[in-house]
């Protein structure tokens, strides 16, 4: 499919699309689930074949009916009440743009969403998602394989602030924080106090604090929440961008801005550089 036309309309319906996806949130109090959508439509990212991907391809049946998307086909009927309303919007930037709001609503950091990603209707095997039985390697082999680093598997980790795990769709219960609709940085706080009561903890969250360098992060987060919001608001956007390249139009303002500016300096320059000269010569020649 065709990457969408960014423009004002575009735009426009995207600010519209924010002011719903809030008012939605916030009646249906489903921000984790809307971000578990965004990061499971991202996750599947490849970045050697380049497939995968925040595409909306988790919308197709084959691929939210994966196992590891148990439940996520409640976000994505949510996410349809808006893009019904809002149809130029493609489904790539919605499930995206619904991550970013659900982070924002819950009182997280604000996350810079550009958008232009394109759709498809290529779902990738199952399998490119983490399995949350395993350990600190296959955290790393999951998530150098989208591009990303061990300090974005860290912050990214960070997103379990918010939620809970369900015994029908993962096997799993219970949530990890004890404000699962505050996103805050007391799920770092959790993992090092070791088995809190009634806290979930995953076998790949205990990774993080099993592995040194994972580790070293977890402790920093844990004990100052605004480097855990700045990382945090990186690595969402890296996660939300995979596979794309988007230049937000306000950026190509600022550069072509930029652009112009230099040239004018460039003009500048070179007119007092004739100017100068003309003034040289003519003293020369007036010696
Ligand atoms: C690091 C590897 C990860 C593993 C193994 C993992 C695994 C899981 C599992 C097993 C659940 C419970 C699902 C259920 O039973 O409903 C869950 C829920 C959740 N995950 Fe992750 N996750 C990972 C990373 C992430 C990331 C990167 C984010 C977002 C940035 C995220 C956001 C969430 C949220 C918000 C929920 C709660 C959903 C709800 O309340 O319905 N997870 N995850």
């Amino acid at each position: 499919m065709a990457f969408p036309v960014v423009d004002s309309d575009y735009l426009n319906q995207i600010d519209k699309a924010r002011r719903h996806l809030r008012a939605l949130i916030a009646t249906r109090s489903c921000a984790p689930i809307m971000l578990r959508l965004a990061w499971h439509d991202a996750g599947t990212y490849d970045a050697n074949t380049k497939t995968g991907g925040p595409n909306g391809s988790i919308r197709n049946e084959e691929e939210y009916n994966h196992g590891s998307n148990s439940g996520l086909k409640k976000a994505i009927d949510f996410c349809e009440e808006v893009k019904s309303k809002l149809p130029k919007i493609t489904y790539a930037d919605l499930y995206q743009l619904a991550g970013v709001v659900a982070v924002e609503v819950t009182g997280g950091p604000t996350i810079d969403f550009v958008p232009g990603r394109k759709d498809s209707k290529v779902s990738p095997k199952e399998g490119r998602l983490p399995d949350a039985k395993k350990g600190a390697q296959h955290l790393k082999d999951i998530f150098y394989r989208m591009g990303l680093s061990d300090k974005d598997i860290v912050a990214l980790s960070g997103g379990h602030t918010l939620g809970r795990a369900h015994p029908e769709r993962s096997g799993f219960d219970g949530p990890w924080t004890n404000e699962p609709l505050k996103f805050d940085n007391s799920y770092f706080v959790e993992l090092l106090k070791g088995n809190s009561e009634g806290l979930l903890k995953l076998p790949t969250d205990k990774a993080l604090v099993d592995d040194p360098k994972f580790r070293l992060f977890v402790e920093l987060y844990a004990k100052d929440e605004d480097a855990f919001f700045k990382d945090y608001a990186e690595s969402h956007k890296k996660l939300s961008e995979l596979g794309f390249n988007g230049i937000s139009s306000s950026k190509v303002n600022v550069k072509a801005s930029v652009v112009l500016a230099q040239s004018a300096v460039g003009v500048a320059v070179a007119a007092a550089v004739v100017v100068l000269s003309y003034f040289y010569e003519v003293r020369k020649r007036m010696k």
